[in-house]
């Protein structure tokens, strides 16, 4: 889970985090050297000008005007840099790309829950895909919580009835650490979760997988899509290469071989998987028997889709 980074950040994954990492490590160097030198200034003096005689009286000592400056004007310099240069990651923190691929998070007690643009959840486990800036718009169905990934070098507080949001673009397939950062009850410490980042081809497996959580008629309306099935079968009753799904279920049809029948279930099924048993008259006999490889599941899911089309 990315454990190696330095002692003091762990290993980066994000578009953001060499940025930010270098901010800190700027600010970091800059106090070791300031404390390096005032501690070493300290000492040196200490045991220069220490008192050698009880009556030692020291000489009179004018300021020295170049001194004064120099330590007015080199702070305000670095305190610039780092405002500038903190200012400018800040807005990039805050502005997510146009093209974010948006994802919905739930905090509650205790736990993450997220939901997909296709519909499909996931509990614990962030799933996104790599090299592709991902927005999430988060909120909380009971107290306040804080997402937290330290490998992204994203945190942002979860209010109840309102949304925040946050981005990132993860640049490395693994599974980073979700932690939530603000106290919010008995089991804060056990609210964790990971981000998953895969390829884009995985992430797009996951996310079909999960559709097994939809409606059979939802998850039909998304293999109709995925099957290009408005090629030949149009949802508004207009003619295609095929009959329209409008109205389809329930109708009383005449097949080429001059018999009749209703359309049910038991019809459309075998409409799908053996399209040459019963073709409806003015219609060619064109459909592929591709069909036929679908699983159970998704022919259960076509077939009520296309009852729903009424
Ligand atoms: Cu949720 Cu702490």
């Amino acid at each position: 889970m990315g454990e190696n980074g330095t002692f003091w950040l762990p290993e980066g994954a994000s578009t953001l985090s060499p940025e930010l990492d270098s901010l800190f490590y700027f600010v970091y160097w800059i106090s070791v050297i300031i404390f390096v030198a005032v501690t070493v200034a300290i000492i040196i003096f200490a045991i220069k000008y220490r008192r050698r005689h009880e009556y030692d009286v020291p000489p009179i000592v004018h300021e020295s005007r170049i001194l004064e400056a120099a330590w007015i004007v080199v702070p305000t310099i670095l305190v610039m840099i780092v405002f500038t240069w903190g200012f400018k990651s800040f807005l990039k923190l805050y502005t997510p790309p146009p093209n974010s691929y948006e994802i919905r998070v739930t905090a509650k007690q205790w736990l993450w829950e997220f939901t997909y643009p296709n519909g499909a959840k996931s509990t614990g486990d962030l799933h996104v895909p790599v090299d592709r800036p991902v927005k999430l718009i988060m909120t909380s169905d009971d107290v306040l919580h804080s997402f937290f990934v330290p490998a992204f070098r994203v945190k942002q507080d979860i209010i109840p009835n309102r949304y925040s949001s946050v981005w990132f673009e993860a640049t490395r397939q693994g599974e980073f650490h979700i932690l939530c950062t603000e106290y919010c009850g008995t089991q804060h410490s056990g609210m964790l979760g990971k981000v998953v980042v895969e390829s884009a081809q995985d992430f797009e497996t996951f996310l079909q997988a999960d559709i097994s959580l939809l409606l059979p008629e939802e998850r039909g309306a998304i293999l109709y899509d995925q099957q290009n099935c408005a090629a030949c079968h149009s949802l508004d009753g207009s003619r295609r290469v095929g009959p329209s799904f409008q109205g389809l279920f329930g109708k009383e049809n005449a097949y080429t071989d001059g018999s009749t029948g209703t359309a049910d279930e038991n019809y459309i099924l075998e409409s799908i998987i053996n399209p040459m048993a019963k073709v409806v008259e003015g219609y060619p006999p064109g459909m592929p028997t591709i069909y036929s490889g679908l699983d159970r599941e998704e022919l259960d899911a076509l077939v009520a889709f296309i009852k729903e089309q009424q």
